[in-house]
């Protein structure tokens, strides 16, 4: 854990802040990353001087020079969480800090500047306390934070990492990720594309990952899937995770869910349901599966229900599964019980329906 280092913050508020007429139009629809909200925050970090320059400011576009070495050379990551506006009226965030830790590991690995887990809560508190207003109201949306990070030196050598960074907060209503509501996705397993190998940046959320990820998305699409389902770089058979989601496959009452070998993203809301499960009476495990044994599972009966789980899309039911050796349908295709009773639980206790066992609320106001 990083010390606390107390930000001292320039706040200047928009004139131009959108009416409530406005925000209820974006509220009707808000899909997913299309609206954002009135203010952003932007700190700056300097080598030799850390962290400074903390600022609440208009939402606005940034001026950067061509030669911004996160153009070049993508030295870049991002967090995603929600705020949640609770049956009580309270708006909070669900595990702040597991995203504050998250965020660090990933800095790491990209030799960025670390910044203090009470700093990065501290922002999304701020951020969410002005815009509190665009925190939707309705049944089951919320307003997604995305902090990140970007290298900011202009130069183009890459014998060292930048010597300048800056740390952003912008945030954003959230309606369903996937248009449709709960229906269950199909997905397209990947021989041709690898996301991530063992030493590589696959367990941090760097946003090269992503830019990797679009041909083999784009890929799934194209043969008629939701999303693509990524395996081992090796033998391309051991299932590792989805674009923005993990995997969880049940048996009856066994849950698994492929292990953190490095080479996929812990996930917050995995690591809550292998807690939730468990509270459930559930056996939950962290192993290994190949595409053979998910496919020997189905047509048996004995693996009964697959969900992908991640901030932006909770939980998912998985319906089918399609890949160039064909294709099979999880269960009948429909959302199983266990998924749609996990996926209660969850969102019971990030707007407030359901007691907190684990104190994973982190109130902000
Ligand atoms: N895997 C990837 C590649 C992701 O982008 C995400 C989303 O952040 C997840 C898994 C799920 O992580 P979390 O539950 O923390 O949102
Ligand atoms: C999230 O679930 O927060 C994500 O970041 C997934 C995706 C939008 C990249």
């Amino acid at each position: 854990m990083t010390t606390a280092q107390q930000l001292s913050y320039d706040v200047q508020l928009t004139g131009t802040a959108r009416t409530p007429a406005e925000r209820e139009q974006v509220f009707a629809d808000p899909g997913f990353g299309q609206h954002f909200t009135d203010h952003m925050i932007s700190v700056d970090w300097t080598e030799g001087r850390g962290w400074h320059d903390a600022r609440l400011m208009p939402y606005g576009p940034l001026t950067l020079d061509p030669a911004t070495s996160v153009f070049h050379y993508a030295q870049e990551l991002f967090e995603g969480m929600k705020a949640y506006r609770q049956t009580s009226g309270s708006i909070v965030c669900f595990r702040p800090y597991a995203n504050a830790t998250r965020f660090n590991r990933s800095a790491v690995r990209m030799a960025m500047p670390e910044l203090p887990e009470d700093a990065f809560v501290e922002s999304l508190e701020l951020l969410v306390q002005t815009d509190r207003e665009w925190v939707p109201r309705a049944e089951g949306q919320s307003l997604y934070l995305r902090p990140f990070m970007i290298a900011t030196q202009p130069a183009l050598g890459v014998n060292y990492p930048s010597r300048t960074y800056k740390y952003m907060v912008i945030a954003s209503p959230a309606g369903a990720y996937f248009a449709g509501g709960v229906k269950p996705v199909s997905v397209w397993l990947s021989r041709d594309y690898t996301r991530a190998a063992p030493g590589g940046t696959g367990f941090a959320k760097c946003g090269g990952n992503y830019a990797a990820a679009f041909v083999a998305q784009r890929q799934a699409v194209e043969n008629g899937c939701d999303q693509v389902v990524w395996l081992d770089a090796f033998e391309h058979r051991y299932v590792e995770e989805m674009g923005g989601m993990n995997l969880f496959f049940v048996f009856g009452d066994r849950l698994l869910t492929p292990a953190l070998t490095g080479t996929l993203l812990g996930g917050i809301t995995r690591d809550s349901l292998l807690t939730l499960a468990a509270d459930l009476g559930l056996t939950a495990e962290e192993g290994r599966i190949s595409i053979e044994e998910w496919r020997a599972g189905c047509e048996s009966g004995e693996l009964t229900e697959v969900f992908a789980c991640g901030t932006a899309a909770v939980i998912t039911p998985v319906g089918s599964v399609k890949g160039v050796d064909g294709g099979w349908t999880v269960g009948d295709g429909t959302p199983g019980a266990l998924t749609m009773r996990l996926r209660e639980e969850l969102m019971g206790i990030q707007y407030g329906t359901r007691p907190d066992p684990h104190d994973w609320i982190h109130k902000i106001c």
